[in-house]
């Protein structure tokens, strides 16, 4: 791990820095040891709830989600709403950019080469898939397997935070709102997406892999805009890609002139 990346991380429960050791990153105060596999660093917990079904989910969809989702858009006859959300982000040459729920890395391609790309998920199978593809590219990423709520990072060290596809189900969205605010500089805008409820109505509760996940009576999805802190500005909310998605963005206010 290079040094840059190690000094952005710190324990996602008690925030203190790490030193390497080994194939390890040891909390310098508490002794607590996070492994590393593959180049990832591992600082999934014991989960519970809706973190857990979720991570079973994907760890079994993750081998054919990007055929997936080529298929759907070619029979739809569709442009991918990914360029739609990349429209959203505000990345700078250079930026320090972070996807939280990055899965198999598919927005990777529509953002510029020159910036330092990192992604947190969930699933250790999206990841895998992701770091295979990476090579293929001939990009770069550094990946970690962890929680939205529970970020990894220290403050303020990213120019741009987004999230594409989970914070719908995932166990504690208020969390990780202000887990994506805390990563985040001063001035940064954040970008949040996720689907409608409509596209769980008529895809996921019908689509054989999927429906077991979302049984009727899966409790309805909603924008959390009002899980935004009242401090942040130009919060704003639309839907986007024909209304199968709605896009939340706002801005972590700058840091006050000396
Ligand atoms: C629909 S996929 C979207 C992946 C990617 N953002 C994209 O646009 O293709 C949702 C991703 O969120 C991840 N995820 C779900 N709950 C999560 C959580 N609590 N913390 C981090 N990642 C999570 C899943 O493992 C999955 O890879």
């Amino acid at each position: 791990m290079e040094s840059e990346v190690l000094s952005l991380l710190c324990d996602p429960d008690s925030r203190y820095e790490f030193e390497l050791e080994g194939s390890t990153l040891r909390n310098t105060a508490t002794g607590r040891v996070y492994p590393i596999r593959d180049g990832i660093p591992l600082f999934v917990s014991t989960l519970t709830g809706s973190n857990l079904k979720y991570q079973s989910l994907y760890d079994r969809i993750a081998p054919g989600y990007d055929l997936a989702e080529t298929l759907y858009y070619w029979i739809k006859r569709k442009p991918n709403y990914r360029h739609e959300v990349v429209a959203e982000l505000e990345i700078a040459p250079g930026a320090r950019v972070l996807e939280v729920g990055v899965g198999t890395g598919a927005n990777l391609r529509y953002l510029p080469q020159d910036i330092d790309f990192y992604g947190l998920d969930l699933s250790w199978s999206m990841l895998h898939k992701f770091r295979k593809k990476l090579k293929k590219w001939r990009r770069n990423a550094q990946l970690f397997q962890g929680e939205a709520s529970r970020l990894p990072f220290r403050a303020e060290v990213f120019d741009c935070v987004f999230h594409v596809g989970g914070i719908n189900f995932f166990s504690d969205p208020a969390r990780s709102i202000r887990e994506m605010i805390w990563v985040a500089k001063p001035g940064t805008k954040i970008v949040i997406v996720d689907e409608t409820e409509k596209v769980v109505r008529d895809h996921y509760q019908k689509n054989p892999a999927t429906k077991a996940y979302f049984p009727p009576g899966t409790e309805a999805v909603r924008c959390p805009i009002d899980l935004v802190p009242e401090e942040m500005q130009e919060i704003k909310a639309r839907e986007i890609a024909d209304g199968k998605l709605y896009c939340l963005t706002f801005r972590k206010p700058a840091a006050p002139a000396r």
